[in-house]
């Protein structure tokens, strides 16, 4: 809870200037590095050749710069951030400054988890599907049997979410996907593939997706452990079925490079094309100045960490019941029950707990 205090505390300085008309970030996502030990299709990361990295002193100079600019969430990436040798002491230093979440493909967690588990709010461990599926799309033999390992590892020790990535090949793994993450007794995030211009193009499309999203979202209704909300999935099938955009509002999360560069106006448009060091710049001004006007009505991507903080709002009264009410004691009824096993006979193939 070492962040609790000063988490409090920026996010009130914020909304006193957001309610001045100020635009500001609160949530940072911070590639750390761009290289990997797996090599998954659709993802673009592992594949370039344009590595700098921060030492930790820079990192802290990084968080120090978003403490600054009142970000309250950090969340790091890559690549692959448990190659990183310093990866506890950055996560230590974060965890002084932000609630800390980071994702990882789960290969060294089991190795990695007695380092930085105390220094994480939240750990998402990626899963594109089940069993062979899920290491076609990475590339690599073993790496769900070495994720499920890690799963299970960190989830006794810090709350846990699988991250699973819809692709036109792994579609119909989505839904047995939230049946294994009940069973493991663990929450599932979920994002659509976007078509890099240097990854595999694996976005998925048409009827199959929308088959795929209404079931989540009804999954997710019916007290399912899906992090996104009911919202979510209804602005996708809005903007891609209906042509009824979402208003998307990038400058709510800020993306840093492994430089410790923004990226502007999100990472999916500019693909990780870094500016100014985020020490370097005054935020504020940046933000207020910035054209974020032409993004409004972008849709192209649907990744939570943008759709999210775009459309949520503290005045509709469905969508704090349906976020932070509902999802609260759902988990809480989760944690008591434990798995369940009806769950677990109706999925064949799944592995057990
Ligand atoms: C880039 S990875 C970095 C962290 C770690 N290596 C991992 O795989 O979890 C972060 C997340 O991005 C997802 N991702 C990869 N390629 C993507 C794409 N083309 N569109 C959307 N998400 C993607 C991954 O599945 C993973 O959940
Ligand atoms: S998605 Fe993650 S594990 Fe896969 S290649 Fe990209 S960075 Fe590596
Ligand atoms: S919808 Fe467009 S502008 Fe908004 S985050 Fe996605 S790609 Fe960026």
């Amino acid at each position: 809870m070492a962040y609790f205090e000063p988490v409090v505390l920026r996010s009130l300085e914020r909304a006193t200037r957001e309610a001045r008309g100020q635009k500001l970030p609160v949530i940072a996502g911070h590639k750390l590095l761009y290289r990997c030990n797996l090599e998954c299709k659709m993802c673009p990361f592992w594949r370039r050749e344009d590595e700098e990295l921060l030492s930790l002193s820079q990192e802290i100079r990084m968080m120090d710069a978003l403490v600054r600019t009142g970000v309250s969430f950090l969340g790091f990436e890559g690549g692959e951030p448990m190659l990183r040798r310093d990866l506890p002491e950055i996560l230590r230093e974060s965890h002084d400054r932000f609630h800390t979440s980071l994702v990882t493909n789960g290969w060294l967690l089991q190795q990695r988890l007695p380092e930085i588990a105390r220094s994480l709010e939240l750990l998402f461990v990626s899963l594109d599907g089940i069993g062979p599926m899920h290491d076609f799309l990475r590339g690599i033999p073993r790496s769900y049997e070495r994720a499920i390992d890690g799963i299970k590892a960190a989830r006794e020790r810090i709350p846990v979410a699988i991250s699973s990535t819809i692709t036109k090949d792994n579609i119909y793994h989505a839904v047995p996907l939230v049946d294994l993450a009940e069973s493991l007794g663990v929450s599932i995030t979920f994002q659509v593939a976007y078509d890099y211009s240097t990854a595999d193009a694996m976005s998925p499309m048409g009827p199959d997706l929308l088959e795929v999203l209404r079931e989540l979202r009804l999954r997710r209704v019916n007290g399912a452990p899906i992090l996104e909300s009911p919202d979510y999935f209804d602005a996708i099938i809005d903007s891609w079925y209906r042509q009824k955009s979402w208003h998307c509002k990038p400058w709510m999360t800020m993306n840093v490079d492994p430089q410790g560069r923004i990226v502007l106006p999100c990472y999916t448009l500019h693909e990780y094309a870094g500016q100014t060091p985020v020490w370097e710049t005054d935020v504020a001004a940046l933000w207020n100045s910035y054209d974020w006007s032409k993004y409004e009505t972008c849709n192209k991507c649907a990744l939570a960490c943008y759709l999210e903080p775009s459309i949520f709002s503290w005045s509709n009264v469905g969508m704090i019941r349906d976020r932070i009410v509902s999802n609260t004691f759902a988990r809480v009824a989760r944690r008591w029950r434990g798995p369940n096993p009806a769950i677990v006979r109706r999925s064949p193939g799944l592995p057990t707990s």
